[in-house]
């Protein structure tokens, strides 16, 4: 097909069709969504348990108890506690490189596998924590899991996905992570009336690796990890089978193509930081980047103890997390929604009274509502998206790692920023979100109906970042090779 009808037409078009075999195989994949779901929305509450923090920081307990300043922006201000809430996004980060490396030599199946290993072991010391160390240690099990399922789980979706549901299929993930995130609120809730609730609270996060290991087990490997490990003939019987037709000569071609040029690359490291990976390596780090200065785990973690310096009991401010949570649920399940019907239509000092608290409410919701028609389920689509294949394990890995970082970040200082910024700091987070949306509206393509190991002729074809690209013709001959004639470096 000529290169400019190619896309004006939104990309090729493969036969197959909408099976129900991808359909489950997704949704089980998905599941690890749950796991990074769940932490995100447990540590929160848990942190702000009372049994909890006697406990493991009785320090940080006595110190709550003896401030009597009225400043509301310094009260949870403590560098130990928050070390426990961010700690797990390190050790993410870090697991997130040596995950990229099993997906690429073993497949995606065995890194969803050993994630949610990580993560059970993790819950299990958590859950049965008798001191700081084994919390801890429970923390890095746990990061291990997230950082496994993060690098893995989108690229599989993404793989296996016809290219026109990808968006729909890949925004399974983020799903998962909203239903975990709500889920865990609703334990926080439920046990926080308990002594010792907070064990059942940390250690119920065995059951969605439970789940995701079990899954895992019975998940195909993708056709794109099968071709590039060399097992031709299994991948285009899997081809046939995920598409439901026999008629798959040409996607599967494709793949091969892009699968040879992928076998001549000998660091897929090194690589993307080549000219012609550009845009993947911008996007790849930017998109976690802005992701998570959007401010949104300022919410996730920090709600249950906003709530509560806003004036709201201790009681009433697990509730609102549980209404943040349940808003950021059915705002993503819209956006999936709306897709599906898309495509297939038819078919300081002071507090606030109750009256103001209850319409900040309302609009710390609506912003919970945007996140999740936007950053929230793009942050992990796009980048997962639009790497060849070449090099989509490790912009995946740099997609996790930027993205844990931050989280981390913002985890680690938020509460010593709102001391100091006091709510100067929801407008620096406001700034991002401008910044943010003016770089997407004029540097990401459309990449919808694309298929994945098509892209290259979007950035073609993209104002900007086509300088960046040498001819397509020499990216589909396989010419990926480090000696090639590309522009330079
Ligand atoms: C983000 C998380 C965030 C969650 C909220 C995810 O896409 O990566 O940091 O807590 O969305 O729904």
């Amino acid at each position: 097909m000529a290169r400019g009808a190619y896309i004006e037409s939104g990309g090729r078009q493969y036969e197959g069709n909408v099976t129900a075999f991808v359909l489950i195989t997704c949704f089980v994949a998905a599941m690890g969504g749950l796991l990074f779901g769940y932490d995100l929305g447990i540590t929160g509450g848990v942190t702000s348990m009372e049994p909890f923090l006697v406990k493991f920081f009785p320090v940080v307990y006595q110190q709550m108890l003896d401030d009597s300043s009225t400043n509301q922006y310094c009260k949870f201000d403590n560098q130990l506690l928050t070390l426990f809430t961010s700690s797990l996004y390190l050790a993410a980060l870090i697991a997130s490189f040596f995950a990229a490396t099993t997906s690429r030599l073993f497949g995606r199946k065995p890194s969803m596998f050993l994630g949610g290993l990580f993560f059970l072991v993790g819950a299990l010391l958590n859950g049965f924590a008798v001191n700081v160390e084994m919390l801890i240690i429970g923390r890095i099990f746990l990061g291990f899991g997230v950082g496994y399922c993060n690098q893995s789980v989108p690229i599989y979706l993404s793989e296996m996905a016809p290219a026109k549901i990808r968006g729909a299929l890949n925004i399974g993930f983020q799903m998962m992570i909203t239903i975990g995130i709500l889920g865990a609120n609703l334990i926080n809730y439920a046990t926080s009336k308990y002594k010792n609730g907070w064990r059942v609270s940390l250690g119920v996060g065995a059951v969605p690796a439970v789940l995701l290991c079990v899954g895992s087990l019975f998940l195909e490997e993708t056709p794109n990890s099968l071709i590039e490990r060399g097992q031709h003939v299994k991948a285009k019987t899997m081809l046939q089978k995920i598409r439901g037709t026999n008629n798959v000569d040409e996607e599967y071609q494709d793949l091969v193509d892009a699968s040879e040029a992928a076998s001549k690359v000998e660091n897929p490291w090194k690589n993307i930081t080549r000219r012609r990976y550009r845009p993947q390596l911008t996007f790849c780090s930017f998109i976690p980047f802005f992701q998570q200065l959007t401010g949104i785990n300022v919410i996730m973690f920090y709600a249950p103890v906003l709530f509560t310096i806003l004036g709201f009991g201790n009681d009433a401010s697990l509730m609102s997390a549980v209404i943040t949570g349940g808003v950021n649920v059915i705002a993503t399940l819209i956006v999936v929604g709306i897709m599906i019907g898309m495509k297939f239509g038819l078919n300081g000092e002071g507090s606030f009274n109750k009256g103001e608290a209850d319409i900040l409410l309302v609009f710390i919701c609506l912003y919970v509502a945007a996140f999740a028609w936007s950053w929230g389920p793009l942050g992990w689509l796009v980048p997962s998206e639009i790497c060849s294949l070449e090099v989509r394990p490790a912009g995946q890995a740099i997609n996790v790692a930027i993205n844990m970082f931050f989280t981390f970040g913002i985890a680690q200082v938020f509460l010593s920023l709102l001391c100091h910024f006091k709510f100067g700091l929801f407008f620096f987070f406001a700034a991002w979100v401008l910044v943010m949306t003016i770089f997407i509206a004029f540097l990401l393509p459309e990449t919808k109906n694309v298929p994945v190991e098509e892209m290259h002729y979007v950035w073609k074809s993209h104002w900007f970042w086509n300088k960046y690209m040498p001819e397509c013709e020499d990216l589909v001959a396989g010419a990926y090779n480090n000696s090639e004639a590309a522009p330079s470096n």
